[in-house]
């Protein structure tokens, strides 16, 4: 079993403890990892903003050039990179390629959006006593940026961080979850074989709690960036001040299937958007209501198409189902799933439990106050409910703490813009299911699944300041 140190100021360094990090498959242990005392926290911030001095110097072609290396090089690690999430998040190891495929595309947007780092033009003589002025906006890096990134997508998630980070100019000190540590490490040493001067990534291992205040409230760290629970995005904002802050949280997210789509062409994708990474996505299928006058078949699709997947372990090619991530969860979800049926809901299909393996859980008639209704629940269990109007299931779908994506499935036009108008989330996916994310596209939630923006662009601009310029020429 080998140990891993923290990675701060392009060297590997020890702490005082370690700690084992645990297969949620098999239960084995994986590697030892570094806990970083809050000693240690604060050298790797210090270490990012020694090195913010030189590197807001550098040019953006130098920038893109450095993540086009990167790219070169994780591509070549492929392989390597997905076993280590397979391992360690027990995600089935196709899901895990192509998280890593979606990993090297982010860099690689990330390696060409710093190169349109644009500004804006303001025509000063809109307004009286604006002439002869030209005025623009120009960007900056922003500084130290704390990233704290979540197990569900090791690489991809902590990609939409560091890229854009890299991109903009600024420097990092990330914090990968407790539980998939080995994936963000993994980044160190490829990030300095790609140029990356020593410093500007940093990388700290060990507990959210403890190295939380530290990451959040240091005077250098000027913008933090967080996927994961809404609770710790509460603390986060308690503790972040003025700086800037990005938080992408959870939800509970909804699927609307409109009377007359043809559920054959459609239902491989909603077991995917429910079920992939056993439902350890933000935007994973939770609720889906279908029109009454295709519920009955629907189900009995779903239930069918659940029924053929394969569980076993994540390096097992054909795995589709897995353990998720820790025992806390599985209890969890559980204790949700029974107590949806104490309400009244119908256990259609699933939910037997062994190990950490859950198989995938079907609903119905579920109480909308129930928590696997309400909550976000982060695991294999997916509720359908019925509606005659669709305005009964934009008003069931909004009547919800989150907002992050939604997707509907409609044959009418005005059916769709219905639901663009009216619902309260970041994202409307039109014919297509709400886990549908590109990585350069805008994503965020509104309500308790966060603030601000990711997909490269977007978070680029949460990662600099936007300085105005007014520049008044008749001074001779
Ligand atoms: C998430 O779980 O927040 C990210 C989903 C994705 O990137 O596909």
């Amino acid at each position: 079993m080998h140990t891993k140190h923290l990675w701060i100021d392009g060297k590997w360094v020890e702490t005082q403890r370690y700690e084992p990090i645990i297969s949620p498959f098999s239960g084995e242990k994986i590697a030892m990892i570094a806990q970083a005392s809050v000693e240690d926290a604060e050298k790797a911030i210090v270490s990012a903003q020694n090195a913010f001095g030189q590197f807001k110097k550098v040019p953006a072609h130098k920038r893109s050039e450095i993540l086009d290396k990167f790219v070169s090089l994780l591509y070549q690690r492929k392989e390597e990179a997905a076993k280590i999430i397979a391992n360690e998040a027990a995600k089935p190891i196709k899901i895990a390629r192509s998280e890593i495929d979606r990993t090297i595309q982010t860099y690689r947007f990330s390696a060409e959006e710093a190169k349109r780092m644009y500004g804006e033009r303001i025509p000063m003589d809109a307004a009286v006593g604006g002439e002869e002025r030209v005025g623009f906006t120009m960007r900056f890096p922003i500084g130290v940026i704390s990233a704290i990134t979540p197990f569900n997508f090791p690489f991809n998630l902590v990609a939409h961080k560091v890229g854009p980070a890299i991109a903009a100019g600024n420097t990092i000190v990330l914090k990968p979850a407790e539980s998939t540590p080995l994936s963000g490490l993994f980044l160190g040493e490829l990030f300095q074989e790609a140029g990356l001067p020593d410093g500007v990534l940093n990388i700290i291992t060990g507990l959210g709690p403890e190295l939380g205040p530290t990451l959040t409230a240091h005077p250098y760290v000027k913008k933090i960036t967080f996927t994961g629970s809404p609770e710790v995005g509460k603390q986060i904002i308690g503790n972040a001040g003025f700086r800037k802050v990005t938080l992408e949280l959870g939800s509970n997210s909804a699927l609307i299937i409109d009377d007359g789509i043809d559920i054959e062409k459609i239902i491989k994708r909603i077991i995917e958007g429910a079920f992939s990474n056993v439902g350890q996505v933000c935007i994973s299928i939770q609720r889906i209501y279908v029109h009454r006058s295709l519920y009955k078949k629907f189900l009995e699709f779903m239930i069918h198409q659940t029924r053929n997947l394969v569980t076993g372990s994540p390096l097992d090619e054909n795995t589709e189902v897995t353990a998720v991530i820790s025992k806390k969860s599985i209890d969890r979800i559980a204790l949700w799933l029974a107590e949806a049926v104490e309400l009244g809901a119908n256990l259609e299909y699933g939910g037997t439990i062994e190990g950490q393996v859950m198989t995938p859980a079907i609903l119905t008639n579920v109480p909308h106050q129930a928590k696997i209704i309400q909550q976000e629940v982060f695991g294999p269990v997916v509720s359908i409910l019925p509606f005659d109007h669709l305005e009964e299931a934009v008003g069931l779908i909004n009547d919800s703490r989150f907002g992050l994506q939604a997707g509907v499935y409609t044959n009418d036009v005005n059916h769709a813009f219905y639901c663009i108008n009216h619902l309260e989330t970041g994202g409307v996916l039109i014919n297509d299911i709400p886990t549908f994310r590109l990585d350069h596209m805008p994503y965020g939630g509104i309500k308790d699944s966060g603030i601000g923006r990711e997909g490269v662009k977007y978070a680029i601009n949460e990662m600099t300041i936007e300085k105005f310029v007014s520049f008044h020429w008749n001074t001779l």
